[in-house]
């Protein structure tokens, strides 16, 4: 099969003839039928989480069903799925306590070295998987716990933006937060994932929804997806300007970007007792400096949401309710449609901001 191998950071994916092994007890072949472009993938490129080449990248997939292994109940072939990098053992202390997102179970999901790789290259040496998907690919392997089964009505290219955008974005605001009818949001940096916390804080019933960018188009395109007001970030700190429209800071604030000064403003956004959600990944590593006399006396909740603290064998089939329902907007995300071969150029839109979702189709 075809896909994009990284084969070092910072350089082009390179378009390689990839061998996908059959399937063992509790894996599932899938036929990668889309997959969203997340700006994580930047950060893996890029070196800010950390993987090492050669590695398949690609974590926002829908795709079909095509052979299941030993042991495999919930999937059949035909079966449409959507793919999760929040596999979950089921056993572990997390798992049990309802927050399977969090599973540390990991490695109960990975193949026993004597089974053989995934996925290897021509010559036969290993390409390492990115969290049991690798979707920038024709094909995945993946264990049945990184999948879901969807409505087989609902079209796959924007089910895979359920796959890692819209959940990590809907989660934040209907899961992390919890936001209640009637509250305040402010979301920060309007891309696939912060125009789908937009879209969960307008779910959820929020009164105000207050969009932050650098740029006049994801302004205007998170209006149409609900916010009610819009700052320009590039015109100076937008934290002055986010306290002036709500009169003393939001209830809840999204930082869905992932920069040191954003997570600040984010922080400073907020009112008392209100909540600085973050979502954006800094990269590893990186440091960031708060005012915590503010957070400790203003009662100001800090939270980190990974992956919109999903249970999304619950979630996404939900979300795609959502979206047949029309509550949640999907088309108006996706800005461009595009072959495996132009996932470099898709890679260089997104570190430009010239994209809210790329999805890559692949051809049936
Ligand atoms: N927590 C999680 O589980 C999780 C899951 C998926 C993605 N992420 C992270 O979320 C972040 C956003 O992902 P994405 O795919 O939506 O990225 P994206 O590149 O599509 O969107 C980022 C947006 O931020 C805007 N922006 C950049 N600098 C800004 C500034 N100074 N002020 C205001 N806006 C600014 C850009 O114009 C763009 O619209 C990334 O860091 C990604 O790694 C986190
Ligand atoms: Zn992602
Ligand atoms: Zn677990």
């Amino acid at each position: 099969m075809k896909a994009a191998v990284m084969r070092r950071n910072n350089a082009p994916l390179e378009i390689e003839e990839v061998t996908i092994d059959s399937p063992g007890p509790g894996e599932v072949l899938v036929r990668t039928a889309a997959s969203g472009i997340c700006h994580s993938e930047l950060h893996v490129i890029e070196g800010g989480l950390p993987m090492p080449p050669p590695c398949i990248l690609g974590h926002e997939p829908a795709g079909v069903v095509e052979e299941v292994g030993e042991g495999v109940t919930d999937f059949a072939p035909g079966d449409h799925v959507i793919g999760c990098i929040s596999a979950f053992c089921g056993k572990c202390e997390l798992c049990l306590k309802g927050k399977p997102h969090l599973c540390a179970g990991g490695e109960t999901l990975q193949r026993p070295p004597e089974a053989g790789f995934r996925l290897s290259a021509a010559d036969g040496s290993p390409i390492l998987q990115f969290a049991n998907l690798s979707s920038f690919a024709e094909k995945m392997l993946s264990h049945e716990r990184a999948l879901v089964k969807i409505r087989d009505d609902m079209p796959l290219d924007r089910a895979a933006l359920i796959g890692c955008g819209v959940t990590t974005g809907l989660g934040a605001a209907l899961n992390t937060a919890r936001v209640e009818p009637g509250s305040t949001c402010v979301v920060i940096g309007c891309g696939g994932v912060g125009l789908s916390a937009l879209q969960g804080c307008r779910i959820a019933g929020a009164s105000r929804i207050i969009a932050v960018d650098t740029q006049p188009w994801k302004l205007e395109l998170a209006q149409k997806l609900g916010a009610s007001d819009v700052v320009d970030g590039s015109e100076g700190d937008p934290t002055l300007k986010v306290h002036e429209l709500t009169g003393g800071g939001a209830d809840y604030a999204f930082e869905c970007i992932g920069l040191p000064v954003t997570v600040q403003q984010t922080v400073g956004m907020v009112k008392r007792g209100g909540a600085a959600v973050l979502v954006g990944v800094v990269p590893l590593g990186k440091m960031v400096e708060l005012h915590i006399a503010e957070i400790t006396l203003q009662e100001k909740r800090v939270l980190g949401s990974m992956m919109g603290s999903n249970r999304f064998r619950i979630d996404m089939p939900r979300y795609v309710d959502f979206y047949l329902d029309g509550r949640l907007k999907l088309d108006e995300m996706i800005s461009a449609r595009i072959g495996l071969a132009d996932v470099n150029d898709a890679l260089d839109k997104l570190r430009a901001g010239e994209a809210a979702r790329q999805v890559i189709v692949f051809d049936a």
